[in-house]
């Protein structure tokens, strides 16, 4: 890491030293320093603990803008008082290696204080309808606090651009929908899921997983495959056979297998859906979610040689 700016890479992925920002002050010296305002910003607010698919969304970042910021921030305010913030996984000298590694120009790395001053906001986001279903519904408050914490750094960085991962779907869907709501003037843009080989998606929360955690949590992606293999039947048969698979699986503790329009709205008979999917394995909460292709039953029998 330096404390000076640095040229962008001439290359994608080009190790460079990321300049480490930590207060307001600092952050704006390096924005203007990498000329913002005429080039291109694009954030990927992250919470650490980074891993390939992270990696994933700074490659994608890159290629829609002109300045790489990466925000590491683990917020406290989208986490429920039962919920893993003080076990939430720092490695904030691994992340700065990545980042590094990886053509990021800065990093903002605040501290609770300098993104709440005085303590947590009176003026929150109010999310709406989408963030009572899902994710919201286990975890109140959660998505309020990932929507506060997003507005914040989005007025601190000012991004042209900022990317989040497909694979915190929901997430994905609300801070959409905040950005249109608000007219804020930040284009949101959605990165693919990565999986290891054998098809868990990639997550911080991963690392939580023991051997034989990790065997039960593969059930999640085979259960969103096999739905996603029965689209041609249509919604009930996507449904039965995920949860087909959940069910054999004795170590996971399902929370939700639902089928949803792309927009979270009620699921279509036909066309572009989202199945998603949340269980506990051990102590370990984790999500995933695939796009599926809905087709009209009748048709698709009538296709059948
Ligand atoms: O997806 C995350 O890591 C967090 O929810 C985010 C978007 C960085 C807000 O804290």
């Amino acid at each position: 890491m330096s404390a000076e700016p640095t040229a962008r890479p001439a290359s994608p992925r080009q190790r460079v030293d990321a300049r480490v920002v930590t207060t307001r002050a600092a952050l704006q010296v390096g924005l203007r320093e990498h000329g913002a305002g005429s080039a291109r910003v694009a954030l990927v607010p992250t919470m650490g603990a980074l891993h390939a698919g992270h990696v994933a969304l700074f490659d994608e970042a890159r290629t829609r803008g002109d300045v790489l910021v990466v925000s590491i921030f683990v917020n406290p305010m989208q986490f429920g008082p039962s919920e893993d913030l003080a076990a939430y996984p720092r490695s904030l000298d691994a992340d700065l290696e990545i980042c590094d590694e990886n053509g990021v120009d800065l990093v903002f790395a605040p501290d609770l204080d300098t993104v709440y001053p005085g303590g947590l906001p009176q003026v929150t986001i109010e999310p709406g309808a989408v963030a009572t279903i899902l994710d919201g519904a286990s975890r109140p408050g959660h998505f309020r606090g990932v929507l506060t914490v997003v507005a914040k750094l989005f007025g601190l960085v000012q991004p042209a651009i900022a990317v989040f991962g497909e694979k915190d779907y929901q997430q994905l869907v609300l801070i959409r929908r905040m950005a249109a709501d608000l007219c804020l003037a930040t284009e949101i843009v959605g990165g693919e899921t990565v999986r290891d080989p054998d098809g868990l998606a990639l997550s911080s929360r991963n690392r939580y997983l023991s051997a034989a955690d990790r065997a039960s949590a593969l059930a999640l992606s085979r259960a969103l495959r096999a739905g996603q293999a029965a689209g041609a039947g249509g919604p009930d048969d996507v449904l039965v056979a995920a949860g087909a698979v959940l069910a054999v699986e004795p170590g996971l503790a399902v929370d939700y297998l639902a089928l949803r329009a792309t927009d979270l709205g009620e699921a279509p008979e036909t066309g572009d859906a989202r199945l998603l999917v949340a269980a506990r394995v051990g102590t370990t909460r984790l999500i995933d979610n695939v796009a599926v292709r809905l087709q009209d039953r009748r048709l698709s029998s009538a296709m059948q040689p």
